[in-house]
């Protein structure tokens, strides 16, 4: 209740007085402090015999660097510090000694989309000032670079064997989903391009960046702003390029809105980049909100909320795209007027929705711990708690509810405007090289396959069901 009454001044706002802003903020930051509490409360890798940076089952270790990404973006639009100790630790600790985020642990099923989840968060690192480590640790721009090298090199490797290019889903050509090269994996090619050319200002990054923007648009993975989720290389019938899987994520449209966004600012508004961002934006507006039960448009995740079968990585999506649609505000701050009523309808909606009690967890999934009382449903289009929870469903009601203060906090920082992160623009080299062949490792077996319940096969079926269920 606590939360609700909070949020609930949110839409106040309009009220003039300092105090009352004061009185809001302050209730938001608690509100925004319960959610982190019990997001938190799912992870265990800070403890004794535990391994720093994952998540217990059934969550993916993609979706450990999601959260600590969230939580890094937590702590800057809050100021509240209190998990900044786990999260340098688990990055530290996923980085690897290859320095990298290929570490040995997660290879024979390390999608491109995964290793880019961890570098997101270390780019959000480096941009945010997050505390850097000592001198001899990893530090976050330089992981950052190091996965855009290897993605460099696996996308110039696989350059003649259909669509032109396009980083595959996968890393490792063992692994189902390799002839796969999906939407999400050069978003974040494409996402992390784009945030080191602005932070380094470095025009290579920038080439890069253009380069993927127009291979994702001559493969067709673009409709009129839409961002379908990718297209399967047939070597059967001559490397065709025309398979493509029409469905749409959240995730998917908002890493090309906040990628095209920082474009967009690095060439100081080119309108290529403007049209581009607006496309974008004006597709997901029209895909990804709906009109609650409340009669507010709040974020859904259209293909599967409404039928009520999104996986758990598919919950957290909505978290990404608030974060993404948030950080786009900073940097095409036109883009403020159309996106802030969206953000603040989700916000309030997400926060209603954050009133839970449950007393056991989902088949196969971990109990909530938090406090009763305020553990975060899925749908936020209700009105209320739907019984749905996890780790998804408090990060997103966190990003929606503390994005709410981006306007509020320092835009994110350059290596000129006082960045502090190291780079290494050399860095991966010692990576993924005999790794990516799969020289060292033997084609995972079905049953290892099933028993570890590893994103790769989850994925997949993910891809094949749902574009089973739209044939149907
Ligand atoms: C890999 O797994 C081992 C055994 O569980 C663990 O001790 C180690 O910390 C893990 N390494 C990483 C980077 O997760
Ligand atoms: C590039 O992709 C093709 C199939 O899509 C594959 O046969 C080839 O081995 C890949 N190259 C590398 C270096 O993995
Ligand atoms: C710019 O980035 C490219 C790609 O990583 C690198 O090869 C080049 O050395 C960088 N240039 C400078 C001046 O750092
Ligand atoms: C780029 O971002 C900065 C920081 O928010 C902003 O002041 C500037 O106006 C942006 N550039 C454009 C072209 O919008
Ligand atoms: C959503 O709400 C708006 C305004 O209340 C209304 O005009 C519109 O028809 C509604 N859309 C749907 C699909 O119910």
């Amino acid at each position: 209740m606590r939360l609700l009454g909070g949020i609930l001044g949110m839409a106040s706002l309009l009220m003039q007085t300092v105090t009352a802003i004061d009185m809001v903020i302050t209730s938001v930051k608690a509100a925004a402090a319960e959610i982190a509490f019990g997001l938190t409360k799912y992870y265990t890798g800070h403890l004794p015999g535990d391994t720093p940076g994952n998540l217990p089952d059934p969550y993916f270790w993609w979706e450990a660097g999601a959260m600590f990404g969230t939580l890094i973006d937590y702590w800057q639009l809050t100021g509240d510090d209190t998990y900044n100790d786990i999260t340098k630790q688990a990055i530290l600790h996923q980085a690897a000694p290859t320095r990298d985020f290929m570490p040995r642990n997660q290879t024979r099923t390390l999608g491109n989309d995964d290793q880019g989840f961890w570098a997101m968060t270390a780019m959000t690192a480096a941009e945010l000032k997050f505390p850097d480590p000592g001198p001899d640790q990893p530090q976050y721009l330089a992981l950052a670079q190091a996965v855009f090298n290897q993605w460099a090199q696996r996308w110039e490797e696989n350059e003649s064997s259909g669509c032109g290019g396009g980083l595959p889903w996968q890393i490792f050509r063992f692994n189902r989903g390799f002839n796969y090269r999906n939407s999400i994996s050069n978003g974040c090619f494409f996402n992390i391009a784009s945030r080191l050319a602005r932070f380094t200002g470095n025009v290579t990054y920038a080439e890069w960046a253009a380069k993927i923007y127009t291979w994702q648009e001559e493969t067709g993975l673009f409709r009129d702003g839409d961002v379908l989720d990718g297209v399967t290389v047939k070597p059967e019938e001559g490397n065709s390029c025309d398979s493509i899987d029409e469905i749409q994520w959240t995730y998917n449209a908002g890493i090309f809105i906040h990628g095209s966004a920082v474009m967009y600012n690095f060439t100081d508004g080119n309108p290529i980049w403007k049209r581009r961002l607006d496309s974008h934006l004006a597709s997901a507006e029209r895909t990804f909100f709906t009109n609650s039960t409340d009669g507010e448009r709040v974020m859904f995740e259209q293909f599967c909320e409404p039928p009520g079968f999104c996986d758990i990585d598919q919950r957290s999506f909505k978290g990404y795209l608030t974060r993404w649609l948030a950080r786009t505000t900073q940097l095409a701050p036109y883009t403020f007027e159309s996106i802030s009523p969206l953000l603040t309808n989700s916000a309030i909606a997400a926060a209603k929705a954050c009133s839970g009690s449950p007393t056991e967890a989902p088949p196969g999934e971990q109990p909530f711990r938090g406090r009763p009382g305020t553990a975060c449903g899925f749908s936020w289009t209700k009105g209320g708690y739907d019984g749905m929870n996890g780790v998804g469903e408090q990060m997103n009601a966190l990003s929606a509810v503390a994005s709410t203060l981006v306007d509020r906090v320092d835009v994110p920082v350059t290596g000129d405007t006082g960045g502090t992160s190291k780079g290494d623009v050399n860095g991966g080299a010692d990576g993924p090289g005999s790794w990516m062949t799969g020289k060292e490792y033997k084609p995972i077996t079905t049953g290892e396959r099933v028993a570890a319940g590893f994103v790769t096969a989850a994925m997949v079926f993910g891809v094949i069901g749902g574009s089973a269920f739209l044939i149907l």
